[in-house]
């Protein structure tokens, strides 16, 4: 998988998410699995928080061939337009939109691929409440999950039936009791991939349905 052109500006970094280690680690984790991604034919991806982009587009470029719609989410209005661009400068088209987490998504059952990669960081709970944009890139509030555990129900109900959802987390959002709250959601999990590096122990959560939810 290509790595996209990220630029960002002195301005833009002091708020938009700069790629690191767990956004490469994403990559990394979409990359290993792409005969899959490939198999289940997806048509509309979607990433939660897709900060410079970097991520959306990495797979926005790897699934080119086929006539993938990709749409990104972010409650920075400056890393909407840092994702905007970088798609663009790598000539994908990712389709973007300011908003709280899945807010206005209504649609059911639509996404074959959902992006996460949350603001993980084990915070006190008012830093996740706090208005400035840069501890929305990092501030996760008690155990890190105060962010990421509000999509988790409405995951299984916008997510295809033969969809994956990828999720990341650390060690102190504790891996194995989110994979047993997706089990609780009928939803199987596994750890994709991991990686250590300066002091945090990074995971790659694959997620997928156990069997139809529709009624
Ligand atoms: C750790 S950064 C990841 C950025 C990018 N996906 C990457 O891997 O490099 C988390 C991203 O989530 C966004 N975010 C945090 N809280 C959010 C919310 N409530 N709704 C939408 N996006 C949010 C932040 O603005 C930030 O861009």
């Amino acid at each position: 998988m290509e790595t996209p052109i990220v630029k960002l500006s002195d301005e833009e970094l002091k708020t938009v998410y700069e790629p690191s280690e767990d956004s490469y680690l994403l990559i990394d984790a979409l990359e290993a699995d792409l005969k899959i991604l490939h198999t289940i034919k997806p048509r509309i991806c979607l990433e939660i928080g897709s900060g410079s982009g970097i991520v959306i587009t990495a797979l926005a470029m790897a699934l080119k061939r086929h006539n993938v719609h990709f749409v990104a989410i972010d409650i920075n209005p400056d890393a909407c337009k840092a994702t905007k661009r970088t798609s663009l400068v790598n000539s994908a088209d990712v389709d973007v939109l300011q908003m709280n987490l899945l807010d206005c998504i209504q649609i059911k059952y639509t996404f074959d691929i959902i992006l996460f990669n949350p603001p993980y960081v084990v915070t006190e709970c008012k830093e996740v409440l706090d208005d400035r944009l840069v501890f929305k890139t990092w501030a996760g509030g008690k155990n890190g999950r105060q962010v990421m555990e509000q999509v988790f129900t409405t995951i299984p109900e916008i997510l295809s039936d033969t969809g994956l959802f990828y999720l990341v987390v650390i060690k102190e959002n504790d891996p194995e009791y989110i994979l047993s709250a997706f089990q609780k959601l009928n939803m199987s999990g596994e750890i994709v991939r991991e990686r250590k590096i300066r002091g945090e122990h990074l995971y790659v959560l694959r997620f997928h349905k156990i069997k139809e939810m529709r009624s």
